[in-house]
């Protein structure tokens, strides 16, 4: 990963600020790692577990041509991230395809999704580590049935792997009445954190992402980009406190919308509380060029943007270069034009994408976002807006799980 956090940032970047913010290294990281909830910062699994995932995900694609992941939020957004980043355009990619459920309450979401099992040889991996969110309670509930026409009770029990917290939750005594397989959420990582856990890695491995290189770029990002992560946060905490409210992630590539999921779960729920946090958006260029382009040119001046591009490119010769120069010519004359008015940018650029590249990219922002909710004051690994909601979502559907 390369840093440019300076040549379409500094005029914009109010010094005394920032190094305020700068000085502040130990102690935001000594408050760090006081917080409970951090299991990710170090390697969160273990050799026994990887190797257990790859036998089930080896078995997976030997049996099925479907893998269902239900999952939602932190459960969800991590693997399907990583499932749509290496996942081709236009062919059909790994053989056992992998597919997500219990992420709405969509009735033709769900209807389609029945129907698309019926004749598919299927697994099933129900993510959740309360137990108890609906989607997913719902999702399995009618899969279940699904499940139980398709095979005797012997071939469900087999298809069906459980990740979800050790001890607690309806889903682990589920576990233990059935003897369901499965895998654990570790108690000390939240949902937006988990990516390094079973529930990234499982369906990751089954679509055959090689999960040892990304372990191992996860692994290494903590000494390699640890300055980096810090001094990312400290950016946008001088922005926020100089009335910036936005910030927009930007990918060059359309695979990585996905990624753009991922970072607006893992920044908007670990800031956005007590009346405090930059909202993230999220835009795919060139594409969104021609429209929310004009509001990063010239609308309110409240948004900053994050570049995330790739360097290198299939080589399509095109006059005289080739695409992928040009697109990278492009995300720099975009952050020069935005800049020339009131929008600064950070641009993170990433050699290639591969497993190992995008662990690296996952640990930094995981890093970065723990970094900048210290400084902001808030707690970055509690959500009780997400919880709130879906207490008042059950009530009102007199829904109990
Ligand atoms: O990051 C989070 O904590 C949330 O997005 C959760 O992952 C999400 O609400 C799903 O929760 P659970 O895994 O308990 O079903």
């Amino acid at each position: 990963m390369k840093f440019d956090f300076s040549t379409y940032m500094n005029s914009f970047l109010d010094r005394d600020i920032y190094n305020d913010l700068l000085k502040r290294k130990e102690e935001v990281f000594n408050t760090l790692t006081n917080y409970e909830m951090t299991g990710w910062l170090k390697n969160s699994i273990s050799h026994e577990e990887v190797l257990e995932i790859k036998n089930i995900a080896q078995e997976i694609n030997e049996k099925a041509d479907l893998f269902l992941v239900l999952g939602i939020g932190g459960s969800y957004l991590g693997s399907k991230a990583l499932v749509s980043m290496f996942s081709k355009y236009f062919e059909k990619n790994s053989k056992t395809e992998v597919i997500y459920g219990g992420i709405n309450m969509s009735s033709s979401y769900l209807d389609e999704l029945m129907s698309y099992i019926e004749d598919k040889d299927i697994y099933v991996n129900v993510i959740s580590k309360s137990g108890t969110t609906m989607e997913i309670s719902v999702a399995f509930d009618l899969i279940y049935k699904k499940l139980l026409e398709k095979y005797d009770e012997e071939e469900v029990k087999k298809r069906i792997i459980v990740t979800t917290d050790k001890e607690q939750g309806k889903l682990r005594k589920l576990v233990e009445m059935k003897g369901y397989r499965s895998f654990v959420i570790p108690q000390n990582i939240g949902g937006r954190f988990s990516i390094c856990t079973p529930a990234g890695l499982l369906p990751a491995a089954v679509f055959g992402i090689n999960i040892d290189m990304f372990l191992e770029g996860y692994n290494n990002s903590k000494l390699k980009y640890f300055d980096k992560a810090y001094d990312y946060a400290c950016i946008r905490n001088t922005l926020y406190q100089k009335g910036y409210q936005v910030e927009n992630f930007c990918v060059y590539e359309e695979r990585l919308t996905y990624l753009n999921e991922w970072l607006k779960q893992l920044f908007g729920e670990s800031e956005g509380k007590d009346n405090k946090g930059l909202l993230p958006t999220s835009c795919v260029y060139t594409r969104d060029l021609h429209s929310l382009g004009q509001f990063m040119q010239s609308g309110s001046p409240i948004v900053f943007e994050t570049v995330i591009r790739i360097e290198e490119g299939k080589i399509i010769n095109y006059q005289n270069s080739d695409i992928n120069k040009m697109n990278m010519i492009i995300s720099d004359s975009v952050a020069a034009a935005h800049y020339k008015e009131h929008t600064p940018s950070n641009i993170i650029t990433l050699e290639k994408l591969d497993s190992k590249t995008i662990g690296e990219v996952m640990y930094f922002f995981m890093l970065s976002v723990s970094f900048s909710g210290i400084l902001l004051g808030v707690n970055p690994f509690n959500q009780e807006g997400v919880e709130e909601y879906k207490k008042e979502v059950k009530k009102n559907l007199n829904y109990d799980n």
